[in-house]
């Protein structure tokens, strides 16, 4: 417990450090941009990237680190809105108003990561428009993880610690991304990540520490987010088909592997503070590593629910359509309202 009473979550302090450290280093290497010669456009991107200065919209960019930026941008925007729909489904159902309260800002922040995302995306040329249609056209993927029911109130406990947690692991490297429209979405998100880690933390741990049957509740949550939590990651490194250029431009800076490595090491101390086991009978301290050794996640499930075949994919992709339809009036009215400023101001 930290003084206020809330349960802290152990090794929380030092990813936000992190995040702190690169929010720096962005600014000292927003200052120092060299004037070098931009007559070799080619080495001139090469010389911003080798130099970990940041590659910004107005700058010439390969073709390819545009395109797969967007696509990377695009798919983390869309998996931002519609992780709104697995915790949305337990708001009206929060066990007290201050649950409630919580939780209903946690799902806006989601709403507002996408905004951040897209906003980025379309410094890259592309309009969210464009990005949504090819979401709903299931042109353009959303992360997986998002596929799997919330079937009691402890799952939302369960998401916000593994789920939040893995994506924190994921994307506190993408705060120092050599793009410096996402490397700054990411600051901001990294920050807003750690605290719905926090929360969900709390819940499980009032969960743990309550009736039997709550912690029933609390542990069947785990048992069944952990694996898909896992699996966030991505594919292993051996089969992994887009990180060794997306290294190379350093907008990925660790591999799957290590990301998934370097989240079980830190759910290990964290599930024993909340007092829950992690469902893999073959988590051990290894010795020599350093690290855990542990189950990996069933790919072939990865795979399967990435190809639309999930629990829950037709149901989130009929509900993010009927809500894009629903909204249509929203869009139109203030585009309407934008537009009569608009004229207002040139008279
Ligand atoms: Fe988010
Ligand atoms: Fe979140």
């Amino acid at each position: 417990m930290s003084g206020d009473g809330v349960v802290e979550v152990p090794g929380r302090r030092g990813l936000l450090d992190e995040v702190e450290a690169a929010e720096a280093d962005l600014r000292a290497a927003a200052e120092a941009r060299p004037v070098a010669d931009q007559s070799d456009l080619t080495a001139y991107f090469a010389a911003v990237i080798a130099a970990d200065q940041k590659v910004e919209p107005r700058d010439w960019m390969p073709e390819a680190y545009r395109k797969g930026l967007i696509r990377q941008i695009a798919q983390h925007a869309h998996s931002e809105i519609i992780g709104m729909q697995p915790e949305g489904n337990w708001i009206t159902r929060a066990p007290s108003l201050k649950r409630k309260a919580i939780l209903l800002a946690k799902v806006q922040d989601e709403a507002g990561h996408g905004l951040y995302l897209y906003a980025a995306a379309e410094t890259l040329g592309v309009s969210r428009d464009e990005l949504v249609d090819l979401l709903l056209q299931g042109r353009q993927k959303y992360s997986s993880i998002f596929n799997y029911p919330t079937l009691t109130w402890a799952d939302v406990g369960a998401i916000g610690w593994l789920v939040d947690g893995a994506a924190i692991v994921n994307q506190v490297p993408l705060c120092r991304c050599s793009y410096g429209p996402y490397a700054r979405a990411m600051i901001r998100i990294c920050k807003e990540e750690s605290f719905h880690q926090r929360q969900g933390y709390e819940i499980l741990y009032t969960l743990a520490n309550g009736t039997p049957a709550q912690r029933a509740m609390a542990q069947d949550a785990v048992n069944r987010w952990w694996y898909p939590s896992l699996a966030m990651f991505g594919p292993p490194d051996r089969e992994s088909t887009h990180s060794e250029q997306s290294m190379a431009w350093k907008i990925k800076r660790f591999s799957n592997d290590e990301l998934r490595q370097r989240f079980v090491d830190m759910c290990v101390p964290q599930a024993e503070v909340l007092g829950l086991s992690l469902p893999d009978p073959a988590l051990r301290w290894n010795e020599q590593r350093g690290s855990y050794d542990f189950t990996p996640p069933d790919f072939d499930e990865l795979f399967r629910v990435i190809a639309g075949d999930g629990p829950c994919n037709r149901q989130r992709m009929a509900h993010r359509r009927r809500a894009h339809a629903e909204g249509a009036w929203v869009r139109e009215a203030a585009a309407a309202y934008a537009a009569k400023h608009r004229s207002s101001d040139a008279g």
